[in-house]
């Protein structure tokens, strides 16, 4: 190294760096820890300023944003940006085949490709010999503004393609869209330095492209993938357009990991529906899925309507933002006190169900959005979770719109609320004397993770408390079938079913049972470590702080936690109380070393699995000593892919992790 010339040292860390930077923002999959890397990439700057005869506009260290410019210049495409038509429903996707297969003069099925819809910008990439020359916006299709300092700071596009074989000029089009965890990350900082918080991913994208000045762009977390092509020159593209993505991967350009080909229109709604339930576990907001006639020649043949080509089509799943009335303010108290803002609405149709309640979280978040009774707001649904106000639509708020204050004392049991400085929840400070409380901490004790009570559910478990035949958690295992006939709707027979569920149970796990407590932030992973750990209800009462967090998982905060919990002596006669009714669970071996085979072991589990549920697998690997992880990376030694596995089985082949079975975890587990 130290006989290197600068020009060769030059060439080599861009190399180098070039390498990391597709393993990093390519394939998700770093190949080297961020501090190595800085040092190679502050080594590259450090020598292209003492040499800048050796810089190279498309260096890896000319990411971080130039001189701002004074307007957006016009490009023309060499090939127009097509847009799309949409479909709501299967049976306008049926029609789509039936006319490509009519147009085609064929009764086969049409081989598609199934594409994630991003929603984002949608941008076309110039290289020329494989250095990115420019980068544009889709403008009105013909027209696009060039934002070439800006995609220049965005790390998963290339600056300079690799591989074989590259054509002398290629365009690439592609989305560039913000991450769902940047964009949050984003908003929080924005917030905490009073600064514009943007209303969703898409609109933080598009602001981000249309900045004038690339450092601010360079700050901002945007990637892209890249779908189809423009103008290319001297060189081969394939013949199909799963082929085509193919190469545009092999090149370095990022495309989709959750893209198929599939036959027949009937695949394609199979995979609407699968990416459907997929769509909330995404990085990503999608708001549809792309369906592509593969083959080139037959989409030549097929043509274009207007803007937009008869051989692709966009299903759109319901929308997942409405606006709608904010017609009052309520406060809901949670299990461990939270006290929740929650906005009542006009009712709308959002995501695919009815919506009349939407959260508001705190009073933190109402000041920083602004919210007032009486405003119009825009509410997002996205999939099962609890729907959301998401900003206010200033320009319609009436003049006598109300601001929201929290109430001083708690709505369910009168006793204070506190707000501390600093800290965004307010809690009702009743603890299990507010009903409220009480109820939520039932809820939690029997539910499926927990004590698995069938049958003891919300609505029983309000009417159970409210007449004060519920006060602990022991008073479960005393209650009588004639108590509980003639309550609300409760018959006999339904009576002698929740007892028998009390009854079985009885018989749970160690871990399961130190879940149900509901100690403050240990949930069921934390759970299970600590009764893997410790063995014992008393061996963990007995344990300090360092003890405690000697276990997987717990840290300064759960172990105080833990501490105070077992430092009540009513916590303490509770679960005396609850053993001495009878429930019970296996004794737990802290297992010694030999005894856990799997020790070391980082597993992913993934897809569907039949045989077993996840969570039973994840628990007996777990028993086994194995980590049982939820991403894939360098370091994970087996991913198991059940049925329908997506990403993370193609993630894992990329990275030549083995892949397993269900069959062979099955196989692995019945061996010990
Ligand atoms: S193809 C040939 N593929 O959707 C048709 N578009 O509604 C050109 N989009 O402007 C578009 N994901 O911004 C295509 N996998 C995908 C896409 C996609 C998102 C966007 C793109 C386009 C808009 C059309």
């Amino acid at each position: 190294m130290k006989n290197e010339s600068p020009a060769q040292r030059i060439k080599s860390l861009t190399q180098q760096l070039r390498t990391h930077n597709h393993a990093y923002y390519i394939l998700d999959a770093p190949s080297i820890p961020d501090a190595q890397y800085d040092r190679l990439l502050r080594e590259l700057q450090q020598l292209e300023s003492e040499h800048p005869e050796y810089l190279n506009p498309n260096s890896p260290t000319q990411r971080v944003g130039s001189d701002p410019i004074s307007a957006f210049s016009k490009i023309k495409h060499a090939k127009p940006m097509l847009s799309l038509g949409n479909s709501f429903d299967y049976e306008e996707l049926q029609a789509f085949d039936k006319r490509i297969q009519e147009r085609l003069k064929t009764s086969q099925e049409i081989e598609y490709v199934c594409e994630p819809k991003l929603d984002g910008l949608a941008v076309s990439l110039r290289y020329e010999h494989g250095q990115l020359i420019q980068g544009a916006t889709r403008g009105d299709g013909a027209m696009g503004e060039d934002i070439t300092h800006n995609i220049r700071t965005i790390k998963s596009i290339p600056l300079k393609l690799q591989g074989d074989n590259i054509p002398a000029v290629l365009e690439v089009r592609g989305e560039v869209y913000m991450p769902l965890k940047g964009f949050s990350d984003f908003n929080k900082r924005a917030a905490a330095k009073d600064e514009k918080v943007f209303a969703n991913p898409r609109n933080a994208a598009a602001g981000s492209l249309r900045q004038l000045n690339s450092k601010v762009t360079a700050r901002r977390p945007l990637a892209m993938y890249c779908y189809s092509i423009g103008e290319v020159i001297d060189g081969d593209t394939g013949s199909t357009q799963w082929d085509m993505l193919e190469k545009l991967a092999q090149w370095g350009l990022r495309v989709n990991p959750e893209i198929q080909k599939v036959t027949g229109i009937a695949a394609c709604w199979q995979y609407y529906e699968r990416l459907g339930k997929k769509r909330n576990k995404l990085a990503y907001d999608i708001d549809g899925i792309v369906f592509k006639v593969n083959s080139f020649a037959e989409q030549q043949q097929l043509g274009f309507v207007s803007r937009a080509p008869r051989w692709a089509i966009a299903e759109k799943f319901p929308a997942q933002e409405e606006i709608t009335l904010l017609i009052s303010v309520d406060f809901q108290v949670g299990r461990t006190g939270a006290v929740t803002p929650v906005a009542r609405l006009e009712p709308v149709f959002v995501g695919g169900a009815m919506v009349s309640n939407a959260t508001l979280h705190n009073m933190d978040e109402i000041a920083r959005k602004d919210v007032r009774i009486g405003d119009t707001v825009v509410i997002r649904r996205a999939g099962d979770v609890i729907p959301e106000v998401v900003s206010v639509v200033l320009e319609q708020r009436p003049k006598n719109a109300r601001q929201i204050k929290l109430p001083l004392q708690c709505p369910v049991c009168g006793s204070g609320v506190a707000h501390p400085e600093g800290e965004a929840v307010a809690r009702c400070m009743g603890a299990l004397d507010c009903p409220a409380q009480r109820k939520g901490a039932f809820e939690h004790y029997s539910a499926r993770k927990a004590m698995d009570i069938d049958g003891l559910g919300e609505r029983i478990i309000a009417v159970l408390v409210d007449n004060k035949m519920l006060t602990t958690f022991a008073d479960i295992y005393s209650l009588e079938r004639d108590s509980l006939v003639g309550i609300e709707r409760m018959g006999g027979k339904s009576a002698d079913n929740l007892l028998a569920a009390i009854e079985a149970s009885k018989q749970t796990t160690l871990g399961k049972f130190i879940y149900a407590l509901g100690i403050r932030e240990v949930g069921e992973s934390t759970a299970n470590n600590l009764a893997n750990h410790f063995g014992s209800i008393a061996a963990i009462a007995a344990a300090d702080l360092d003890t405690l967090q000697a276990t997987p998982d717990v840290g300064q905060v759960v172990a105080a936690n833990l501490q105070a919990f077992w430092g009540e002596s009513h916590n303490q006669s509770m679960v005396n109380a609850l053993q001495a009714a009878g429930v019970h669970w296996p004794d737990v071996q802290v297992p010694s070393l030999e005894q856990q085979p799997l020790a070391g072991k980082i597993f992913v589990l993934t897809g569907t699995l039949t045989i077993m549920a996840r969570d039973e697998a994840k628990a007996s690997l777990m028993a086994l000593g194995a980590k049982v992880s939820g991403s894939v990376s360098k370091k994970t030694d087996y991913v198991v892919a059940g049925e329908s596995a997506g990403s993370k089985l193609t993630k894992a082949q990329s990275l030549g992790v083995a892949v397993k079975d269900e069959a062979w975890l099955q196989q692995l587990l019945s061996q010990y």
